[in-house]
């Protein structure tokens, strides 16, 4: 399968996105996880990516596509892949359309996560994120590490992403609104916009999407 998750900053993308990726057997592909990959690692694409992150804005198209392409096009993802994080506009919904379309695929369902504001900003302002790896989050009240400081997965330190301050995530709310928002009437229009809420405990979550995409194949 090939699905596309969609929800605000803080709506637990990559948190579902880990479990759904391992319940399907299809890779978790996030974009703001490679960029962040490729800042630790101080390569020209995260110097590229930086200074935007940090300010909450997205990355340009030509330097995100391309990596998003990069990565879809690895042996692993063959099969399927679960994209959290891309499209994240127009310009790239189209643009992953044109790259599916030259293989021959196209998306099969698009898992639009729904979570109010207030939960949003309570989500973001607990999180704790891996320093090895950006995928391994947690957070200081629903998901405590066993040990305060410290990744349960790899031992990594535990750290607050410097976009998740106050004034960044306004910004990244109002950037998702205006470019983000209206892929979702883009998939609409093409009938493969499943919606859940995203409020309950991570499991109840997880067990709702999987029904969803269970019910959308159907
Ligand atoms: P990205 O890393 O994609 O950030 P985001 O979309 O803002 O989303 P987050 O990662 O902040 O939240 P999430 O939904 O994954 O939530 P999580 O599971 O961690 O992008 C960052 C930046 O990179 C962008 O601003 C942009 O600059 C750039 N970028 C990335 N992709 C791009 C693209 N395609 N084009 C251009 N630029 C791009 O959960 C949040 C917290 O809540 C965690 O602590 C978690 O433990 C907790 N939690 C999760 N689920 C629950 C639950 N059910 N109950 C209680 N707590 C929960
Ligand atoms: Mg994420």
């Amino acid at each position: 399968m090939r699905i596309v998750l969609v929800g605000p900053p803080g709506a637990g993308k990559g948190t579902q996105a880990a479990y759904l990726a391992e319940n399907l057997s299809i890779p978790h592909i996030s974009t703001g996880d490679l960029f962040r990959a490729n800042i630790s690692q101080g390569t020209p694409l995260g110097k590229q990516a930086q200074e935007y992150m940090r300010a909450g804005q997205l990355v340009p198209d030509e330097v995100t596509i391309g990596m998003a392409e990069d990565r879809m096009n690895q042996a692993d993802a063959a099969g399927g892949f679960l994209l959290d994080g891309f499209p994240r506009n127009l310009a790239q919904a189209e643009a992953l359309d044109g790259f599916l379309r030259e293989h021959d695929l196209s998306v099969d369902a698009v898992l639009d996560l729904e979570v109010p504001e207030d939960e949003v900003v309570k989500r973001i302002a607990g999180r704790r994120t891996c320093r090895n790896d950006s995928a391994h989050t947690f957070h200081v009240e629903y998901k405590k590490p066993q040990a305060e400081g410290v990744c349960d997965e790899c031992g990594g330190e535990l750290y607050q992403r410097e976009d998740d301050s106050e004034e960044t995530v306004r910004k990244r709310l109002e950037v998702y609104h205006r470019e983000t928002e209206p892929i979702i009437d883009y998939y609409k229009s093409k009938g493969l916009v499943v919606t859940i809420s995203a409020l309950g405990k991570v499991n109840e979550v997880t067990q709702r999407a999987m029904d969803a995409l269970a019910a959308k194949a159907a």
